[in-house]
């Protein structure tokens, strides 16, 4: 409630000019209206209630690669995406754990998935989480039942235990180092783990990465990806995209390192009595500069994608919208769903084709509304949607 009445203060203060503050989401939507929403379709849903998926990936191959958050820690494929009748195939089922969550790309066609054990929604159990190989590059295994093209089956491995971490959620890959990642705890911190050298550090853990207080779940940083030198992160509760750069490693920039360890000045857990959080390499916060790049009137701010030309593609969940923000001109508009709708029911990640032939569709991944059903009441299967962006450029995108 605190932060309801924060956000309309905010948005009336800062007024509808205001760089960054995407408090003119419906004007846009209204000007544009005969573009608006993009044309969407429906590519995949489960057949049962208490499905949630939780994030997604594409293949070069044009496959998509979803995980499963509820009821079952799954990892699914979707092949003929682009036909009227893709297929959804479970690749594997994940042991010593209740739910999946960020996957990402860490060399051609070798992806890294998180994963761990909850109590319940967002209630993550500290210390059961691990990062975990999927490959389809070094796979020998004939496929059998709903083949990809390439007819191979991925392999599995567990690579690492995270026994000192609360909530690995959003996962990115550093782009030119095979194998390194940025990872967010969703209490408040972020990592970077080498799976070369199973290698793991606490690089940065700044009041931005925070989970806002007052709200059920302790959701601080969540979705991630890195574009053009910078770290970019939403803060969900905050409603709110920061960025921060970063150097060709992965570490944020400027920083100073030294060889001992050194606990952080600031207390981003402060709400989780039994955790203190430590910075593996001693980084001066000072010099590391966050900035805000947008918050948004909305209640939550999930996963995202961001495009060649630097626009963000966020996803709402409760919110059941897909917002777009254009960062050069700070127009922003909600480009599919509506609160009351149950088109994007819970959307919460969202990547783009990778092919020539769907570069230009932005794939969303929902949890049906599992934990904030629309007009609470309406609550169905986890679904994939399929978002056509050609008319982005037309909007302002
Ligand atoms: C941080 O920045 C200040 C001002 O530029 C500089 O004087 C200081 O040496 C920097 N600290 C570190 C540890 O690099
Ligand atoms: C976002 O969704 C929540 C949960 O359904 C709702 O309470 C809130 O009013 C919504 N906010 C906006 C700005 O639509
Ligand atoms: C939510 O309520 C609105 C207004 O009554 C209605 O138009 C809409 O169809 C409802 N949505 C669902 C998913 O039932």
């Amino acid at each position: 409630m605190y932060l309801l009445i924060l956000t309309t203060l905010l948005a009336q203060t800062l007024g509808l000019t205001a760089p960054g503050v995407a408090s003119d989401i419906n004007a846009v939507n209204h000007v544009a209206a005969n573009t608006l929403p993009f044309p969407s379709h429906q590519l995949f849903q489960f057949g049962q209630l208490g499905t949630w998926i939780e994030n997604v990936a594409a293949r070069s191959n044009g496959d998509l690669l979803f995980t499963l958050l509820q009821p079952t820690p799954q990892l699914y494929t979707l092949t003929a995406v682009q036909s009227n009748n893709p297929q959804a195939t479970l690749l594997y089922t994940f042991p010593d754990m209740t739910g999946l969550l960020g996957i990402t790309e860490v060399a051609p066609d070798i992806f890294v998935v998180a994963g761990g054990k909850f109590h319940g929604t967002a209630d993550p159990i500290f210390g059961t989480f691990s990062l975990w190989q999927v490959s389809f590059a070094d796979s020998h295994i004939p496929c059998k039942i709903n083949c990809s093209p390439d007819n191979k089956q991925p392999s599995f491995k567990k690579l690492l235990d995270l026994p000192d971490h609360v909530y690995p959620n959003g996962l990115t890959s550093v782009p030119g180092r095979l194998g390194v990642i940025l990872v967010t705890d969703s209490t408040g911190s972020l990592l970077r783990v080498d799976v070369n050298s199973n290698q793991v550090d606490t690089v940065a853990a700044v009041p931005e990465m925070v989970p806002v207080p007052g709200w059920p779940f302790l959701m601080g940083i969540n979705g991630i990806k890195i574009y053009n030198g910078y770290v970019y992160w939403s803060n969900s509760f905050a409603a709110t995209m920061y960025r921060m750069a970063i150097d060709k490693d992965g570490f944020p920039v400027p920083t100073s390192y030294s060889s001992s360890d050194t606990a952080m000045t600031t207390d981003p857990a402060a709400s989780i009595p039994s955790f203190t959080p430590k910075v593996e390499a001693s980084i001066d916060f000072t010099n590391v500069t966050v900035e805000t790049v947008v918050f948004m009137p909305i209640t939550f701010m999930d996963d995202f994608a961001i495009s060649d030309d630097g626009t963000l593609w966020i996803t709402t969940n409760p919110n059941n919208t897909v917002v777009a923000y254009n960062q050069d001109t700070a127009k922003s508009a909600v480009v599919a769903g509506e609160q009351t709708q149950e088109v994007m029911a819970g959307v919460n990640a969202a990547v783009f084709g990778r092919t020539a032939t769907d570069s230009h569709i932005l794939y969303v991944v929902t949890a049906g509304g599992l934990n904030s059903p629309v007009n609470g009441t309406f609550v169905e299967p986890a679904k994939v949607m399929a978002i056509d962006t050609s008319n982005a450029a037309a909007v302002g995108f």
